[in-house]
């Protein structure tokens, strides 16, 4: 496929579609459009044009000049994607979201929200506060991401065990096509069995179908109660095989989060915070909620009384907010601990059946062991979903780590899915940086259904194209 270069002439098209102040040009101004969180010095193009549409209309007209044009279109949230799906691989034209961010509709009848896709997806939830309300499919990241990017990455995080993850709570959204028609899927209705079901074929499609600019979110009551348990174990094995145990307790915890010491240790030197170390191998942070005090309670009784009967050294109880505040905060900057730790890594995001969990950390400690490379470990493990994180040796040159990175992703993965019947992403998505490997391990027949559908509605080829797909 050959793209239409960006010209002055497209340049005057767009800014007569979106105002000057909405188009960008100069380099220094686009260079941060250019990468999102993964290792920028690996995942990192430069677009031709950044354009930041304030309506959904405009986003349409954006769309078919670049049909007509046949320019490269790349959706971009907030930027806070952990597998290159918003970096413009062929240049052409970055669409971000981020002046699209209104608050169209709270409607408390029928508990939704429809917001516009650039809100920042905390600021959602703080919105909603008074209405006793909230959105409960948000990721980690919910301080930074937007909403519309959750709902195209199809985001998990920390819920997810008791919650779901974002595609439960999105009733309807409005999608711009890769040929600038608007579109109205779904609505406020809780079921929908209408037609072919396009709304979920957009969740998790990562900007390859369409350019989801608004959305309907499903709402429900805010806990009353919550609190968190804290459980270092001086095993990291034994801490992680807790969790299947825990996962068939009959108690639906809201979290069931895992830590190694490593994850831990980095990210509480990052935020100048202190947690009890001493003879630690890993912890669990594990929420429970619910409506009732007493009800609470006792699950928290039993959760830690299981980690107890399981060698857990302490069972540390945080009912206080802000104790649990202190706590989530350790366990949510880990990623970007890490990262500042070392800024060339691979931040992996596996997830398998829950009987399997407990096989997964030999395998990352035997890969660690034979390529020398640090692995620390943390994430969902009630999801089964985990985030090693393999990082570059300081001391290994950036092409030595090019030539081995892949080899060693290739021998996790084919461990995950060919030998625990798991898949290579539970939550971050394919993007940039997995399509290699998807192509690798999807059998061809569905590869092949892959392709077919993105050509049924991409034919030209030009939303975020080279993403997911080779
Ligand atoms: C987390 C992100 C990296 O779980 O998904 O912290
Ligand atoms: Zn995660």
């Amino acid at each position: 496929m050959t793209y239409t270069p960006i010209t002055a002439s497209i340049i005057e098209e767009l800014t007569a579609i979106c105002s000057p102040s909405n188009v960008l040009t100069d380099s220094e101004r686009i260079e941060g459009y250019s990468h999102d969180e993964t290792s920028k010095e690996q995942y990192s193009v430069m677009p031709e044009v950044v354009v930041t549409p304030t309506t959904t209309e405009q986003v349409a007209a954006i769309m078919r000049l670049a049909d007509r044009l046949t320019i490269p279109v790349t959706p971009r949230g907030a930027g806070s994607g952990l597998s290159g799906g918003a970096i413009p691989l062929f240049g052409g034209i970055v669409l971000s979201l981020e002046k699209m961010n209104r608050i169209i509709d709270i409607d408390e009848g029928n508990l939704t929200v429809t917001a516009e896709a650039g809100i920042v997806t905390n600021e959602l939830n703080e919105r909603l506060k008074d209405t006793g309300l909230f959105f409960a499919g948000y990721p980690m990241s919910l301080e930074s991401c937007y909403l519309g990017g959750n709902i195209a990455e199809n985001a998990g995080g920390g819920k997810a065990i008791k919650y779901g993850v974002t595609s439960r709570y999105v009733l309807g959204m409005t999608v711009v096509t890769p040929q600038g028609e608007i579109v109205h899927l779904g609505g406020k209705v809780t079921k929908d069995v209408s037609s072919y079901d396009l709304k979920q074929l957009y969740i998790g499609s990562e900007g390859t179908l369409g350019i989801i600019t608004e959305a309907t979110i499903k709402l429900i009551g805010i806990p009353k109660v919550a609190s968190s348990l804290l459980v270092p174990f001086a095993s990291a094995q034994q801490a992680i095989s807790v969790v299947p145990l825990l996962m068939k307790q009959g108690i639906i915890p809201v979290s069931i989060e895992f830590m190694d010491r490593l994850s831990f240790e980095i990210s509480c030197s990052y935020l100048n915070e202190t947690l009890p170390l001493e003879g630690v191998a890993a912890m669990l942070l594990i929420e429970v909620d619910g409506s009732e005090e007493a009800q609470v309670e006792a699950d928290l009784v039993a959760v830690g009384d299981l980690c107890e009967a399981q060698g857990a050294m302490e069972v540390y109880i945080a009912e206080d907010a802000n104790n649990r505040e202190r706590i989530w905060a350790v366990r949510r900057a880990i990623a970007e601990a890490i990262k500042v730790y070392s800024p060339i890594q691979s931040l992996e995001d596996v997830v398998v059946p829950i009987a399997a969990i407990p096989q997964v950390l030999p395998f990352l400690e035997e890969l660690s062991t034979r390529y020398r490379l640090r692995i620390p470990c943390y994430g969902h493990a009630g999801d089964g979903n985990l985030h090693a994180t393999v990082i570059k040796d300081p001391d290994w040159t950036i092409e030595k780590w090019l030539e081995v990175e892949p080899k060693i992703l290739r021998e996790l993965y084919a461990f995950i899915v060919g030998e625990l019947g798991g898949k290579i992403s539970g939550e971050h998505g394919i993007g940039l940086k997995r399509r290699e490997f998807v192509k690798e391990l999807t059998p061809s027949a569905e590869y092949e259904l892959l392709k077919t559908l993105k050509r049924a509605f991409d034919p030209k080829n030009i939303m975020n194209p080279g993403k997911i797909l080779i």
